[in-house]
C-alpha cells in the first residue's frame, strides 16, 4: 500500500519530490527505561499547505497517541514519551494536500 494509500521516502508515488518536506524525522532519546520519541517534518506552515498533524502507531499499526498542529502557531514537531516501550514504532505526518507519510524507528 505503500506508494498508493500512504507514502515514504522510498515509496512517494504520486508525490515523487516531495518527500524532503513530507517524510518525518525521528529521533529517540533513551535514558533508563525513559523514553522520548521526537518527529519533525521539514515543511513551512502556511494557510494553504500545512502539516496537520503526527500520529504514533505501535509496531500492530495500533493507535498510541498524536500531536494536532495549530497552522498559524505551531512548527510541525511533535514529542512523545513512551516510558518503558520497546519495538517498532510509526509516525504518520498528515499533510492537507499531499496525504499521510510514514516514517518509522525501532526503540
Ligand atoms: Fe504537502
Amino acid at each position: 500500500m505503500a506508494g498508493k494509500i500512504f507514502y515514504t521516502t522510498d515509496q512517494p508515488g504520486r508525490w515523487k519530490g516531495k518527500e524532503g518536506g513530507h517524510s518525518p524525522l525521528i529521533k529517540v532519546d533513551k535514558k533508563g527505561g525513559d523514553i522520548l520519541i521526537r518527529a519533525a517534518t521539514q515543511n513551512g506552515m502556511s494557510k494553504a499547505h500545512y502539516i496537520v498533524k503526527h500520529i504514533l502507531l505501535d509496531e500492530q499499526l495500533n493507535y498510541v497517541n498524536e500531536q494536532v498542529f495549530d497552522q498559524a502557531f505551531d512548527m510541525p514537531r511533535s514529542r512523545f514519551e513512551l516510558n518503558g516501550f520497546k519495538g517498532r514504532l510509526f509516525i504518520v505526518s498528515m499533510c492537507n494536500l499531499h496525504d499521510n507519510w510514514i516514517n518509522w524507528a525501532d526503540v
